[in-house]
């Protein structure tokens, strides 16, 4: 695969699909895959300070604060190649701070319903391994509870609890939504909807960003 330059942000709240569609951008596409979700979840496994520090927002379905994930991801922008953002920049204050140390291509904003989000979040699977997504509705592992491309071991994110799912959806209107319109205003906005099949909306994604 080509070295890409391009710099793309997957936005959109709980369950919209960003870790699906993530997947098959970046099977396609030469980029950088940096989820802060997926880097605090490490974080929290490993028991660093900083995923002790991130636990208890994640556990109640809050954002980690700013400082903490700016630092964080700050320290990740090592690569020479394009990014595929999935989960960040979630406030004005993190974008602002991306702005100024890279030049945004496009933002794919995925959008879906609360009720779609608590149904798919309830029966979302992760492989402990590869970090496989499965959904006990719409896309079932072969064998239940082994993931079918490495065998790893099928587990329940603990924040997938349909309170929690409904607080992360909340705080996504109130502190994520506003950054629709900021890169609206930027002229970088795609807004696509997510209650689709994926491959129809990866299609969509793909015309968007090619
Ligand atoms: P994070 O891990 O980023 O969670 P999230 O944004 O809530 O998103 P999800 O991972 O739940 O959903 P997704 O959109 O990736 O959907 P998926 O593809 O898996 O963040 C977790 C926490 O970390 C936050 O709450 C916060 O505390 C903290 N955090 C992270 N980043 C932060 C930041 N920048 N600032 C502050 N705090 C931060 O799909 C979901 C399910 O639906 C799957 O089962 C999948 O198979 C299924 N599915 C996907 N697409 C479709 C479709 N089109 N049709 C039917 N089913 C589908």
């Amino acid at each position: 695969m080509a070295k890409m330059d391009l710099n793309l942000i997957l936005l959109g709240g709980p369950g919209a699909g960003k870790g699906t569609q993530a997947s098959r951008i970046v099977d396609s596409m030469d980029l950088v895959h940096l989820s802060t979700g997926d880097i605090l979840r490490e974080e929290v496994s490993e028991g660093t300070e900083l995923g002790r520090q991130a636990k208890e927002y994640m556990d109640r379905g809050d954002l980690v604060p700013d400082e903490l994930i700016i630092d964080m991801v700050s320290n990740k922008l090592d690569q020479d190649s394009g990014y595929l953002f999935d989960g960040f920049p979630r406030t004005i204050s993190q974008a602002e701070e991306l702005e100024d140390v890279l030049e945004i291509d496009k933002v794919i904003y995925i959008n879906i319903s609360k009720e779609e989000a608590v149904r798919r979040l309830s029966a979302r699977r992760v492989c402990s391994e590869c970090g496989e997504i499965y959904n006990l509705l719409f896309d079932k592992p072969s064998e239940p509870g082994v993931c079918d491309k490495c065998n790893g071991e099928l587990y329940q994110r603990s924040d997938d609890r349909p309170e929690v799912i409904r607080n992360r959806f909340e705080t996504f209107l109130e502190q994520s939504a506003p950054l629709i319109d900021f890169y609206r205003d930027r002229g970088t906005l795609v807004e696509v909807d997510g209650e689709r099949e994926p491959g129809e909306i990866f299609e969509e994604v793909r015309s968007a960003i090619s």
